[in-house]
């Protein structure tokens, strides 16, 4: 079990007070709360260590260079990676076009097809749409059943000669739902097919090992994972980071560029590691605040921390149930299900909810979250509430949502709430 009490101790947002109330925080989906550790990590390279990376002689450039190749190494170990896989984003949709436009973008030709879900944030809808219109490659979607699960029959019927990706998400930002991304790798495999893997609601929230896996490519965000704003990573097998040339570059992403004079231009060598990637001066300070959120996640467990938002889902949907008039969306099985309940009550928008949890100093999210395909597949035509959970979050705040959404629902049994 988490120590979830002395936990919160490192969360100095937590013991501030929202609307007169102490702060529950039910928005972790979106972005997680920073602990100190990583608070101060960041202030104290501000104040001892800061300077460019990779280019400078000088000891405090060496010393930075340093910090931030250990970080790749603390990502890396947190994912079973080689460092040399790790590519440092600004965020998850960064990473996510970064596999469009630099490996899809040169590889897929006019006819090819790219396979994604119908349950995708817009992060891995969007990029692959654009490059349908770039491209003329053709983008298809597997679909989702009644109970929120993956229709993972489907998949080998949608695959192709022409298919030469499938693009998915590992767990479901509105329903939470955890994808079988190891059996769609092995049906995309024996088909040759390579597979991107959004884990920006996975990575932080349970064990993720990409040699177990087997993934091409997988795409996370440091700021969900107690890491600052503004950064994200990149995993790419090495056989195919080897062939990927920059569509992104600039400073940095070069082993040499020399003029030619009897050509007229320059030839490039682009440089040969995860850097090549990495163009212009990257968000250093917040790499290496992100790797100490890294360590701190690792030291708690990424198993405990599953297990700890398993029981807090079960905890809402049990409550939910017992109040009555709520629908709650995707799985109703826990186990299969990251630390994520999207819900309505009936005949209320989900703004509405919002706005009144709000007010008991519950941040919640309302609306579609970023994936609107999803709610039109759920029937969700106004959005969901949802709440998110994190190591932070106690069985106590629930019951607390739990109160405010059951006097809500009897509040309108009475005719009170329209
Ligand atoms: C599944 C999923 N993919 C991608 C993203 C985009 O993340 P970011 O905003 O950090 O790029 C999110 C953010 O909520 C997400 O939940």
């Amino acid at each position: 079990m988490l120590n979830v009490e002395e936990i919160r101790k490192d969360f100095p947002i937590l013991s501030r007070e929202v609307n007169g109330r102490k702060l529950i925080y039910f928005d972790n989906a979106a972005t997680t709360q920073k602990p100190v550790q990583v608070i101060n990590r960041v202030m104290e390279f501000y104040m001892k260590n800061h300077a460019n990376i990779h280019r400078g002689i000088h000891t405090l450039s060496q010393e930075a260079s340093q910090l931030y190749e250990e970080a790749r190494e603390a990502i890396a170990k947190m994912i079973n990676a080689n460092p040399k896989e790790i590519i440092f984003t600004k965020n998850t949709t960064e990473a996510i076009n970064i596999v469009a436009y630099t490996w899809a973008l040169r590889k897929l030709k006019r006819g090819d097809e790219i396979l994604t879900s119908l349950m995708e944030h817009h992060s891995n809808i969007t990029p692959w749409i654009t490059l349908s219109q770039l491209r003329g490659v053709k983008v298809k979607f597997i679909g989702v059943n009644v109970d929120g699960t993956l229709k993972m029959e489907d998949i080998p019927k949608l695959i192709s000669k022409r298919t030469r990706l499938i693009t998915i998400t590992h767990a479901s930002n509105v329903l939470g739902t955890i994808n079988d991304v190891k059996g769609i790798v092995k049906i995309a495999h024996e088909n040759g097919i390579p597979v991107s893997i959004d884990a920006a609601q996975s990575a932080p929230h349970m064990p993720i090992n990409v040699k177990d896996i087997n993934c091409e490519f997988l795409a996370f965000s440091g700021h969900k994972m107690l890491g600052p704003s503004g950064t994200g990573v990149l995993y790419i097998k090495s056989e195919i980071l080897k062939e990927i040339e920059p569509t992104i570059s600039g400073g940095g992403t070069i082993k040499n560029v020399k003029w030619i004079p009897e050509m007229g231009t320059c030839k490039i060598d682009w440089g040969e590691g995860p850097e090549k990637l990495e163009a212009g001066t990257p968000n250093i300070a917040g790499v290496i605040g992100l790797s100490e959120a890294a360590k701190y996640l690792m030291k708690i467990g990424l198993e405990n921390i599953e297990r700890h938002e398993k029981m807090l889902v079960e905890e809402t949907m049990k409550g939910l149930m017992d109040i009555g008039d709520v629908k709650i969306y995707g799985p109703m099985n826990p186990n299969i299900k990251v630390g994520i309940v999207a819900f309505n009550i009936n005949g209320l928008n989900p703004h509405q909810t919002a706005l009144i949890l709000d007010q008991y100093g519950i941040a919640v999210r309302s609306g579609f979250h970023c994936a609107e395909p999803i709610h039109q597949i759920i029937g969700a035509e106004d959005g969901s509430v949802r709440a998110s959970y994190y190591i932070y979050n106690t069985k106590s705040e629930i019951e607390e949502m739990l109160n405010v959404i059951r006097e809500i629902v009897e509040l309108r049994r009475g005719g009170e709430v329209r």
